[in-house]
């Protein structure tokens, strides 16, 4: 495939090749990432992309569908076996459309939402101002205890009482413990809302069981399939049966229109991939990785927020080293790491500077390292944040490409990329 990129447009396979190389040289520790498979890819590059398939299967509004159809099928059925749900679609182009389709199927502008804190952990398309979700709707915004920083459920429950959401969106971006789908339930039918998890980030971990399913107290339950699920980029929505429709017709042709056909069958293969034995094998690891790493973390004198993790990530807080997020990002980003800065509960830094950093398991785990490389990453970690200057930066990222090497990426591509640099 890469022959024909150089041929035709060599400063884009440049391109290509160079973020080949900088994936397979580099940590990545950014918790919402993650490296697909080598299958994955060559679904999501297959010519189903050419494929105009507006509708759903067997109901299309163009014909030719036969096998688009097929691949569409493949991928509902699996994810309907991996999350037990009674209902899926899998055309939301992102995260953010398959919450945006839920919004619109059971909301009108102006009604209002109760979800999670952009600054303790919640996502952007939860009811941030700078969101569709903040500008149609009234959003309210529980978060976490002062102390403890897990979710405040007393909080939760005096807001719902106060503002009566028609919609209570539970699920986070930076939230590092287990969530307890089931306080959420009793809530919302105090008030009589309807509840939409985004298990977004933990997908891989409820597919697996390591994560309790909300699929038991939720009327809605949204997803990406491209981070803990290794999956292509994109999203998808589970419902109950009574809603499968509005469901179905609010993403098409309410807010979307032609479906991405490659990528549904890229879907379709990552949720084969997520069935298999080996997938809960890597999803434990995840779990195993992210505790060992928090501990080296700690072990240096890091705090974390809520003191640890129960999932694939966890928040550092850096007031006490003297340093910000973005100064943080930054150095790590020299010494060949990569993580994001991230605000903390209560944070007293603005959003683009923040006062930590969000790290995260997934990846790394997917090349295969294990506890011990955790510990030689917390090491490493704790080495650049603590000692300013180019020299600890340089030796460091030595030692990251070192293990890179002793954990391939991509090699395939790499060969393809042949020639290249
Ligand atoms: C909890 C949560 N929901 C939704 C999304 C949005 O996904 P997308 O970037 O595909 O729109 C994210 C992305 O980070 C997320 O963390």
């Amino acid at each position: 495939m890469m022959e024909e990129i150089w041929k035709v447009d060599p400063q884009l396979a440049e391109a290509i090749c160079y973020e080949i190389e900088r994936q397979a040289d580099k940590l990545e520790l950014i918790a919402s990432e993650n490296f697909a498979s080598l299958a994955v890819l060559q679904a999501q590059g297959c010519v189903m992309t050419n494929k105009y398939a507006e509708g759903y299967p067997a109901k299309r509004y163009y014909g030719g569908c036969q096998w688009v159809d097929v691949a569409e099928d493949l991928a509902r059925e699996r994810a309907k076996a991996l999350f037990d749900c009674d209902h899926v679609n899998v055309q939301p182009h992102s995260g953010t459309q398959a919450n945006m389709a839920v919004y619109m199927a059971v909301l009108k502008p102006g009604d209002t939402i109760l979800s999670m804190d952009l600054a303790h952990g919640g996502h952007l398309s939860h009811g941030a101002p700078v969101s569709f979700s903040g500008e149609l709707y009234q959003v309210v915004f529980y978060g976490v205890d002062r102390e403890k920083e897990t979710i405040d459920f007393d909080q939760v429950r005096d807001l719902a009482l106060k503002h009566r959401p028609k919609l209570i969106v539970v699920g986070a971006s930076a939230y590092p413990r287990t969530i307890d789908f089931a306080p959420f339930r009793e809530i919302a039918d105090e008030v009589g809302a309807h509840i939409m998890a985004d298990i977004a980030h933990i997908a891989g971990l409820v597919a697996t069981g390591l994560h309790p399913s909300p699929i038991p107290y939720c009327e809605f339950v949204t997803t990406t399939t491209h981070k803990t699920l290794r999956g292509p980029r994109g999203g998808m929505i589970m419902c109950r049966e009574e809603f499968a429709q509005v469901i179905d017709k609010t993403l098409f042709p309410g807010i979307q229109g032609g479906p991405l056909m490659h990528v549904i069958a890229a879907k379709a293969v990552a949720f084969k991939e997520a069935l298999t034995p080996e997938f809960k094998v890597y999803q434990q690891q995840i779990l195993k990785n992210a505790r060992a790493l928090a501990q080296a973390l700690k072990d240096r004198g890091f705090r974390l927020v809520s003191g640890g993790t129960d999932n694939h990530l966890m928040l550092v807080d850096l007031q006490s080293k003297g340093i910000t997020g973005k100064e943080a990002e930054w150095a790590l980003e020299e010494a060949a790491i990569t993580v994001n800065k991230n605000m903390i509960p209560f944070d007293p830094q603005k959003p683009f500077i923040a006062s930590g950093i969000r790290i995260g398991t997934p990846a790394v785990t997917t090349r295969g390292m294990k506890e011990k490389e955790m510990g030689a990453i917390g090491e490493w970690i704790a080495r650049v944040l603590e000692n300013p200057g180019q020299d600890v930066r340089r030796e460091v990222a030595k030692e990251v490409r070192d293990l890179c090497e002793r954990f391939p990426l991509y090699q395939v591509l790499r060969r393809e990329c042949g020639g290249f640099s």
